[in-house]
C-alpha cells in the first residue's frame, strides 16, 4: 500500500504511525504497557505525559480505550508536546482512516484542537468529558526538553513516541530521557515502540527497570519500563 503523503511528517521523512491497526496497536504497547487501567481503578486519576502529539492518534485510542473499561468517574490529565503542530484540516485526514471505527471521538478531538492557536508556543489547555470521566490536555507548543522541564509535577505514565531514532535522535538523546526519568512518579510507568540499544541505555541510567516485550503487528517487540 502506498503512504499518503499527508501521513509522512515533513520534519522528519517518517510517517506519524503505522497506518495498519494504529489504534489497536496503541492499546497493546502504550497501554497495557504501562499497565495504566491497574492504576486507574487505585485512584481513579492519571497524569500521563506524551512525547510526540502529532495527529492525536494515540489521544483517540486511549479515549477509546478507556469508553470500553467500564470504569467511570476518571480524571485523566494528558500532558503531550509538538515541536510541528499540524492544521486542523491536516489532522482530519491523517485519521481519516480511524472514522469508522472511531469518528466519534476524531469529531470531539478535532473540534477541540481547532479552538487553540498552535502558533503560540507553550501551554494550550483543552479539555474532554467522554463516558469514563474528563481529559485534560494541555499541550505544550514547543519543544520536548523545553516541555519536561515546564511541568509543574511528575507524571504517572509517559508514552515515548517521537519518530524513529534514527529519523528523530533529537527526541531520544539522553539529557531528555534523564529529565523524563526526574518527571516520572515513584512507579510510573513508560511504554515506547522502539528497542533501540541507545534508548533502552539511556532509559536505565534514567532510573527505569527496562523490560523488551513482545510487540503489535510489524513489531516484533517493544519497550516498557517501570521507575525503581
Ligand atoms: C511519531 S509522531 C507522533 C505521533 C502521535 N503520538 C500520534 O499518535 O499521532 C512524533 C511527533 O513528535 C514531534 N516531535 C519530534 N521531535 C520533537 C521534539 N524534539 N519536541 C517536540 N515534538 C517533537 C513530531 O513533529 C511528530 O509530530
Amino acid at each position: 500500500m502506498l503512504t499518503p503523503p499527508y501521513l509522512v511528517n515533513e520534519h522528519y521523512d517518517d510517517r506519524y504511525f503505522d497506518v495498519v491497526n494504529a489504534v489497536e496497536e496503541a492499546k497493546h504497547i502504550y497501554f497495557e504497557g504501562t499497565g495504566l487501567i491497574t492504576r486507574l481503578k487505585k485512584s481513579g486519576k492519571l497524569s500521563i505525559c506524551e512525547t510526540g502529539f502529532g495527529a492525536g492518534r494515540l489521544l483517540i485510542a486511549l479515549m477509546d480505550y478507556l469508553d470500553s473499561s467500564g470504569l467511570t468517574d476518571l480524571a485523566i490529565t494528558y500532558n503531550s508536546v509538538e515541536l510541528h503542530p499540524i492544521s486542523k484540516e491536516r489532522m482530519a485526514s491523517i485519521l481519516e482512516g480511524f472514522r469508522e471505527a472511531v469518528g466519534h471521538l476524531i469529531d470531539q478531538l478535532l473540534q477541540a484542537y481547532g479552538s487553540i492557536d498552535i502558533t503560540k508556543t507553550k501551554w494550550q489547555q483543552i479539555q474532554l468529558t467522554r463516558p469514563f470521566g474528563t481529559v485534560t490536555i494541555n499541550l505544550y507548543i514547543g519543544e520536548a526538553l523545553e516541555m519536561v522541564h515546564a511541568l509543574a509535577a511528575p507524571c504517572d505514565t509517559w508514552f515515548l513516541d517521537g519518530h524513529g531514532p534514527k529519523k528523530n535522535p533529537d527526541i531520544w538523546r539522553p539529557e531528555l530521557l534523564m529529565a523524563i526519568g526526574e518527571k516520572t512518579a515513584s512507579g510510573g510507568a513508560f511504554a515506547t515502540f522502539t528497542v533501540a540499544g541507545a534508548v533502552c541505555r539511556s532509559l536505565v541510567a534514567a532510573g527505569f527497570n527496562v523490560e523488551q516485550v513482545t510487540g503489535f503487528g510489524g513489531k516484533k517487540a517493544v519497550l516498557k519500563g517501570v521507575k525503581n
